[in-house]
């Protein structure tokens, strides 16, 4: 089988998590200060595209992911949209400024925790996955609108340009958006079938999208801002179309939604600076713990079996520990400093065996009594001065909750199964939680979404990628790769595979492994289960000062663009990288 992901070479690899942490070294004469032009990586050559556009007029890199963002809501709404939410991670290279806009959808009001539960008492799928009762409330309009104004160069109505064109005059429906029609059409509401299936009949490849009530909605969210999607005629529409089709929003519900500013997590690897999102991104937690379990444990072994039973060892705990305590800090105390101490990582990193798999079921279960794609997007960008945004984006399961309100033109997510419908009763993912993630009026659910930037001695790496529960996993592969050195267009292409503590199974990508490690893995006593697809969708934007040279790279699984613009000499470098490789899905 002629497979293009290929295992991790960690027999090759230095074991540079071993060093002792300190800071990157200030960077010397021989490396630049500023990258030589700018670069976009996203899901969609349009979005890419529309991030280029507002580059070349002058915008910074916060602009850019304004319009990407905005682009990637009309020609990708399967993953992402108006009636969703994400995490935009923010550097501002003038004063060093690292940020989080925390975008997360939250509860209505009016939500109670056994709300998704039938008279028994049990789960029910369908109420927490499709239709407006699916539906937390948006977050992405007010932090584009939060981004544009803070840190943004641009007005709001110039950024949001290239998507209301895109929505206005249409762009031919790709291979992966007419399969995702077919996919979900059976749980479009009325309003969303006839812009996706006109006169009953799904749009195909080539076929032409025109959505002129999204094209409207973005108007008037360009000259009115926030208020004009919270409120006024959007706002209204949304509301009316939510609570006569089974949704309980509120007026209040949308007056009342704020995003928060965070400060992100910040470690160091050896030389190299690893910023991720905190909670209620579960990713940043993750990645600090595992970064200090496989530094314990001196990783990479020489033993490529032994490497990857450490990595699959060192997910399992973590994925435990997001099941355990992992919730919105607004509502529950989530001993984070605990579990990021050296001491508790080091007991976990001692607590793995060479010799076997440890069952799930042997690690201290969660348990009520302990302390109380081709959905979901991403986006990475660098700009000329060296700002920096990486924003995973989502509506959570293929067009979210398959509900648009008449008249607004975007899907409403549903992220509201992202909470624990019932503490320990898995979600859409098989994740797990407790109370900590239990559902509670404004409180916002868990996330796996985990847009991240490595700053090492030879540059910064910006990356992130869709793919629920398994973004963490994807992510650390990926950073590590980029650690040791791996090319993004190397890295991109790496077999992934996957540890969640429950199930208790390694998901791996075909080829991600090879027989004799298959072999090996099982005889420790894994579960191994070969993924049917391959998954994720990751966009790495890479700046590297020594060679003075910009990479943007789009994973080959997608159908995105990474594309670099070099500003002196003024040339354009066709980056698209991403796209040589079919994707093979
Ligand atoms: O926030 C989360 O963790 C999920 N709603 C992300 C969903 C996702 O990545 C779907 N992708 N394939």
């Amino acid at each position: 089988m002629n497979n293009p992901f290929r295992g991790l070479l960690v027999a090759l690899l230095f074991p540079v998590l071993a060093l002792a942490a300190e800071p990157p070294a200030a960077s010397s004469t021989s490396e630049a200060k500023r990258p030589p032009g700018y670069a976009v990586a996203s899901a969609h050559p349009l979005a890419t595209d529309a991030g280029l556009e507002i580059l070349a007029q002058g915008g910074n890199a916060f602009d850019a992911a304004v319009a990407v963002s905005a682009a990637l809501a009309v020609v990708e709404p399967t993953g992402s949209g108006l009636g969703g939410g994400g995490f935009w991670m923010i550097h501002r290279e003038f004063d060093d400024l690292d940020l989080v806009v925390d975008g997360r959808e939250v509860a209505p009001i009016s939500a109670t925790g056994d709300m998704y539960l039938d008279r028994d008492g049990e789960p029910v799928a369908e109420l927490s996955r499709n239709g407006p009762l699916a539906s937390g409330i948006p977050g992405e309009p007010a932090a584009l609108v939060h981004i544009a104004r803070v840190f943004g160069e641009l007005p709001l109505a110039q950024l949001l340009a290239p998507a209301i064109r895109l929505a206005q005059d249409g762009f031919p429906v790709d291979e992966k958006l007419a399969g995702a029609i077919i996919d979900h059409v059976d749980r479009f509401s009325p309003a969303a079938l006839a812009v996706f299936a006109p006169n009953g009949t799904p749009l195909k490849a080539g076929d032409r999208l025109v959505q002129p009530d999204l094209a409207q909605t973005l108007r008037r969210f360009a000259q009115g801002g926030r208020d004009a999607f919270y409120g006024g005629e959007t706002g209204a529409r949304m509301l009316a179309g939510v609570r006569r089709d089974g949704g309980i929003w509120q007026q209040k519900d949308l007056e009342a939604y704020r995003i928060v500013e965070r400060k992100p997590i910040v470690f160091l690897a050896g030389p190299y600076r690893v910023t991720v999102p905190p909670l209620p991104s579960a990713g940043g937690i993750a990645f600090q713990q595992v970064f200090q379990i496989l530094g314990r444990k001196h990783w990479p072994p020489n033993d490529p079996v032994l490497a990857r039973h450490e990595m699959i060892e060192a997910m399992r705990r973590v994925y435990r520990d997001r099941a355990a305590w992992l919730g919105d800090p607004a509502f529950v105390e989530v001993p984070v400093e605990k579990l990021l101490s050296r001491d508790y990582t080091d007991a976990l990193a001692d607590g793995i065996e060479l010799a076997r798999a440890t069952p799930s079921i042997e690690l201290e279960p969660p348990n009520e009594t302990l302390r109380e794609g081709d959905t979901t997007s991403h986006l990475s960008i660098i700009d000329a001065e060296g700002n920096r945004v990486s924003a995973t984006l989502s509506i959570n399961l293929g067009f979210g909750s398959g509900y648009m309100a008449p008249g607004t033109g975007y899907f409403l997510n549903n992220e509201m199964d992202d909470f624990s419908a019932k503490p320990l009763a898995p979600n859409a993912y098989g994740l797990i939680g407790t109370k900590a993630n239990v559902i509670a009026p404004h409180k916002r659910m868990l996330s796996s979404m985990t847009p991240l930037m490595i700053e090492g001695p030879g540059g910064v790496a910006v990356l992130g990628t869709p793919g629920g529960s398994r973004i963490i996993s994807m992510s650390l592969l990926a950073s590590l790769a980029y650690i040791y050195g791996y090319s993004p267009q190397d890295i991109v292409k790496l077999g992934r595979y996957h540890h969640q503590f429950l199930p208790d199974t390694v998901v791996y990508e075909p080829g991600a492994f090879s027989q004799a490690e298959i072999d090996g893995l099982r005889k420790l006593g894994h579960q191994l289960s070969e993924s049917a697809r391959y998954y994720g969708n990751m966009q790495i934007v890479v700046w590297d000062r020594k060679a003075r040279t910009l990479s943007a790279v789009s994973d080959p699984r997608g159908i995105g663009a990474g594309r670099v613009v070099m500003q002196a000499p003024p040339n354009t470098q066709a980056g698209g990288q991403g796209r040589a490789i079919a994707a093979d899905r």
